[in-house]
């Protein structure tokens, strides 16, 4: 058994679609850069994680495709999973909060709780559907925002201006499943005392873990300065996990108790038998990866349902990311503003790891963070290409031109060559405290540092020129760039796995990466169900040995001579390639296409209404009918158009921005409504008085407003 045991965790992603750049940039690929970067150095690493299948957007997305939730989760079940695997995300298993493994461990867990009396109960009123009979979730009931007036608000929040709401807040809350009546009728449910944890809550976050991210502690900290409360763990909801008690029939565990219990479910399917020394035994560090909407779960809630049950471990620290943009925008599920990983894998082939550094590089560590495609080909064509792939291709290239494909003989080293060695062991210093003190960024800096040193290096001493007069220096050199090369092929294998295994092909090595949990635990039936749960390691376990047998590992980061002369070397092939403007453009479009669905779909929406007014105030608005007389463009404008008109009651000259969409000689003759007492303004240096009413749609879109059949003019409207 090794002696630093780490149990890594990542969210588990909700089942109701697809993930994309901004889960993977949040938690998914730092999580495997520190999984693979603990497993070079050795240390006994658990992977954990698995569909979030229960919640009630998912019972949602089922009613309005006329499914079932089981047949939503099954189907992004089998996508999420599969984007992982192709971006070499190594989960040492990934399952789902739907198995019976899972239920039975919540199930479990909420009993050992119940039993204990660790729970209180609260009877509340709660919005019930009469026609559904059913009570309904915050989600399930929509009305109009007391703030914005959104008229699509639901219960829980509204999206337009982003308030959080409670549904009591609603004006004219309807259900959304029948659309219709909505009685408040009351219900029970079991809640978990926050506030009895408070205090020591206070003490292990704020006291025992100042080290943890100052976005997380600051979180943490505002959460228990301003008192917690008690939290409701059951829900009325006939989708996840019965609650395990009499009378409780139509209950379910909420989704926020029972997901983080399948961390602990998903461990336990894997290793049926050795499970617990994960969970229990206090020399193992749990560290939990997770996006910015998830701090309080892990860091109060999980936690605390952890102290109240007593036989498990807390987290050692929970390297929370802030947020991801897109071109700019919020990325969002449901307005379809996303770069879904597997579109990605399938439109950019074997450019896996691509998107693995640019999401590196650009992670939103400290602060929300902006992925642009623009970025994403300047990142690959000027770091990956021509620096990191440009620097290899020269050395291995130049060693079978002049040297057969073997390390040629180390000569006596120059200045030069000490030099470009020595910065290794500095970077791998670097990169090691940056990798244990989760700054991925910092850490790609690093790793990329060392293919800056090679490619300045090789560009400096020019070993293509110094082949013409003196070999044994040439080959000096290249052995010393080579020696580099392979310091990259370990250094990259975190961030860039499928390039680094290619590198160590290239250079015909192998690389210690870890071991296999699986050996030693007992073969039992249910452990892997072929094709479904269990996500095993797709890169070789242990030492993957090369032709002749030399296997590199951690520790020769920054040797010298990590290749011996004489080593054979195998055929180089470019370990990345430019990414033409084509490829860009049409990712650039396809958002593009998106931006227009979504402007097109607002514009055919009706605004909401305004806020209400008197019968007195709207007395005061005198509108009638009117002819057009005469109709002038107004001089250097697009949308102005001067009118005169006829009200019944005088000649008068009106300015109107409907240039765009009516031409003068369409408005001759034309029967229209006006405001007639609106207070005359003068624009462009026209006096205009009054306002021609018009139908206005949201995208812009203008059309006259006119008496069903031709009246006199003049006459009043109301
Ligand atoms: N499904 C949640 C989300 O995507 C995360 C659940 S994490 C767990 O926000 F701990 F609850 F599993
Ligand atoms: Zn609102």
């Amino acid at each position: 058994m090794k002696e630093k045991r780490s149990l890594i965790t990542c969210a588990l992603p909700y089942a109701n679609g697809p993930v994309h750049i901004g889960h993977l940039a949040g938690v998914y690929v730092p999580a495997d850069i520190y999984v693979r970067y603990k497993r070079l150095r050795g240390e006994d690493v658990l992977f954990i994680c698995g569909s979030d299948e229960h919640g009630v957007p998912i019972t949602i997305k089922a009613r309005e495709q006329g499914c079932t939730p089981q047949d939503i989760v099954d189907r992004y079940h089998k996508i999420i999973k599969d984007s992982f695997a192709r971006l070499g995300i190594n989960f040492d298993i990934y399952s789902r909060t739907s198995s019976q493994v899972h239920e039975k461990t919540a199930s479990d867990f909420f009993r050992k709780l119940y039993d204990e009396g660790k729970f209180i109960t609260k009877e509340t009123e709660q919005f019930y559907d009469v026609q559904e009979k059913t009570f309904l979730a915050d989600r399930y009931i929509t009305g109009t925002c007391p703030r914005c007036g959104n008229p699509d608000a639901y219960g829980d929040q509204c999206e337009k201006c982003g308030a959080t709401l409670s549904p009591e807040e609603l004006i004219n809350p309807k259900s959304k499943l029948s659309g219709g009546e909505l009685v408040k009728k009351k219900t029970s449910h079991w809640y978990l005392p926050l506030d009895r944890y408070e205090g020591w809550l206070g003490r292990w976050i704020l006291t025992d873990h100042k080290e943890w991210r100052s976005n997380v502690y600051g979180q943490c900290k505002s959460w228990i300065d301003g008192g917690l409360q008690p939290r409701a763990v059951s829900r009325d909801l006939d989708w996840g996990v019965p609650v395990p008690v009499e009378g409780a029939e139509g209950k379910v565990l909420y989704v926020w108790f029972d997901a983080p219990i399948g961390y602990i479910s998903n461990t336990k399917e894997l290793l049926p038998n050795s499970w617990k020394t994960w969970w229990q035994d206090t020399s193992t560090r749990l560290i939990h990866f997770i996006g910015k909407d998830n701090i309080v779960f892990h860091c109060i809630v999980f936690p605390s349902m952890l102290k109240a049950h007593g036989d498990y471990i807390l987290p050692d620290n929970v390297p929370a990311n802030e947020f991801l943009n897109l071109e700019g925008d919020k990325i969002s599920t449901s307005r379809g503003w996303a770069v879904w990983a597997h579109e990605y894998l399938d439109e950019l082939p074997g450019r896996e790891d691509v998107l693995r550094y640019v999401l590196t590089a650009n992670a939103p560590e400290t602060k929300d963070n902006d992925f642009s495609w623009k970025d994403l080909q300047t990142r690959n064509n000027s770091e990956l290409v021509a620096i990191f792939g440009n620097f290899v291709n020269r050395a291995l290239v130049l060693a079978h031109k002049y040297f057969g494909g073997r390390v040629p003989a180390l000569g006596t080293l120059t200045a030069m060559d000490r030099e470009a060695l020595d910065e290794i062991p500095a970077l791998k210093a670097s990169l090691e405290k940056n990798l244990e003190e989760f700054k991925f960024r910092e850490a790609l800096k690093d790793a990329l540092g060392i293919a800056r040193v090679g490619n300045k290096y090789i560009s400096d001493t020019e070993p293509w020129k110094v082949a013409k007069t003196d070999m044994a220096r040439c080959a000096t050199i290249l052995n010393v760039s080579l020696q580099i090369c392979a310091d990259l092929a370990i250094a990259f294998e975190a961030f860039t796995p499928f390039s680094a295994e290619r590198l160590r092909a290239m250079l015909n090595v192998g690389l210690e990466a870890g071991f296999d949990h699986r050996k030693g635990e007992q073969e039992t039936e249910n452990t892997f169900r072929e094709g479904e749960c269990a996500a095993l390691h797709t890169l070789p376990m242990g030492a993957s040995l090369a032709a002749d047998g030399l296997v590199l590992r951690w520790d020769d980061l920054g040797r010298d001579t990590i290749l011996p002369e004489g080593h054979t070397l195998a055929e180089p092939t470019l370990l990345f390639t430019k990414i033409e403007d084509e490829v860009i453009d049409a990712q650039l479009q396809k958002l593009e296409a998106i931006r227009q669905a979504r402007q097109a779909a607002e514009a055919l929406k009706a605004a909401p209404q305004k806020e209400e007014c008197t019968f007195e105030e709207f007395e005061k608005m005198d509108i009638r009918t009117a002819t057009v007389l005469a109709a002038e463009r107004v001089p250097k404008t697009d949308k102005l158009l001067k009118l005169t008109i006829d009200t019944g009651i005088d000649k008068r000259v009106i300015v109107s921005g409907i240039a765009e969409y009516y031409t003068p000689e369409q408005m001759l003759g034309r029967q229209i409504c006006i405001l007639a007492n609106l207070k005359s303004r003068v624009i462009r240096g026209i006096e205009s008085k009054g306002m021609i009413l018009m139908a206005k749609q949201g995208d812009g879109k203008m059309r006259f407003v006119t008496p069903e059949e031709t009246v006199v003019n003049g006459a009043q409207i109301g």
